[in-house]
């Protein structure tokens, strides 16, 4: 799969990307991600990519060419050549205003041949970028960010560790949490007791029945607990497997 990224601070990818699971994919070969500088297609000697928004108002907001041109030229289409990049490339927006992601939306994505993804800053980007460029906008929850990078980065990873070859396990990954609709059970290792907090019984008796049972329940009364508005829904649901 390839990744896209297009953004005003490159240098914030830098480690992440070459970190843990999402280096080893890269290593790999699974994942390529290329991280694209906005600002190398801004506007004059100080390559300005925001201005003062239309109609008044705080803040500044990114201008609509700098973004269309990277994209364009990054990608190898022209800017007349925006409808077939839209059918060939799923170009996502970052943004608090997007559709807010969860596990099923990171399936979709991660069964994909390849993705664009802008980074917004500032108090927005231009709403032509998402009208005429972007296929989908996505917010990585209900909270604003100082801009778009760190959510496209939780994006990738979500993405990277459903693409095949790279989470060694895949019944972890049908385990795992909002696989089901659930959060996943609680996990204990050594010691078994530990500043006298015992591990519970079942899990030490080698019972692979009553283990599969007490997981089930725990996981039931945890999500109950914390995030009753999973149950019942198969909206969080789907780990992905079935798309790999
Ligand atoms: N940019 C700023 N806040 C964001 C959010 N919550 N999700 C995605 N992109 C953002």
């Amino acid at each position: 799969m390839r990744i896209d990224v297009f953004t005003i601070f490159p240098a914030i990818f830098d480690s992440p990307l070459r970190e843990g699971l999402l280096g080893k994919a890269i290593e790999g070969g699974i994942l390529e991600v290329l991280v694209h500088d906005i600002r190398d297609f801004g506007r004059g000697k100080h390559r300005q990519v925001d201005d003062a928004p239309f109609g008044g108002g705080a803040g500044m907001v990114m201008k609509p060419e700098p973004v269309f041109e990277a994209v364009t030229s990054s990608l190898g289409y022209g800017l007349d050549e925006l409808e077939r990049l839209r059918e060939e490339v799923e170009v996502v927006m970052l943004t608090p205003r997007g559709e807010r992601l969860d596990q099923r939306k990171v399936a979709d994505m991660a069964a994909l041949p390849h993705l664009a993804l802008i980074c917004g800053r500032y108090e927005g980007i231009d709403e032509r970028v998402l009208e005429h460029l972007c296929t989908s906008a996505l917010s990585v929850g209900d909270y604003v960010l100082s801009g778009g990078e760190f959510a496209a980065l939780v994006l990738i990873d979500a993405v990277a560790r459903l693409l095949p070859g790279v989470v060694g396990n895949r019944e972890s990954l049908e385990e795992e949490s909002f696989s089901g609709g659930m959060l996943e059970y609680p996990q204990y290792t050594r010691p078994a007791e530990y500043l006298g907090w015992r591990v519970p019984e079942v899990l030490l008796s080698g019972d692979h029945g009553a283990v599969e049972r007490w997981r089930r329940e725990a996981a039931r009364a945890y999500t109950e607990r914390v995030r009753p508005d999973l149950l019942g829904s198969e909206s969080a649901g789907g780990s992905g497997k079935e798309k790999n």
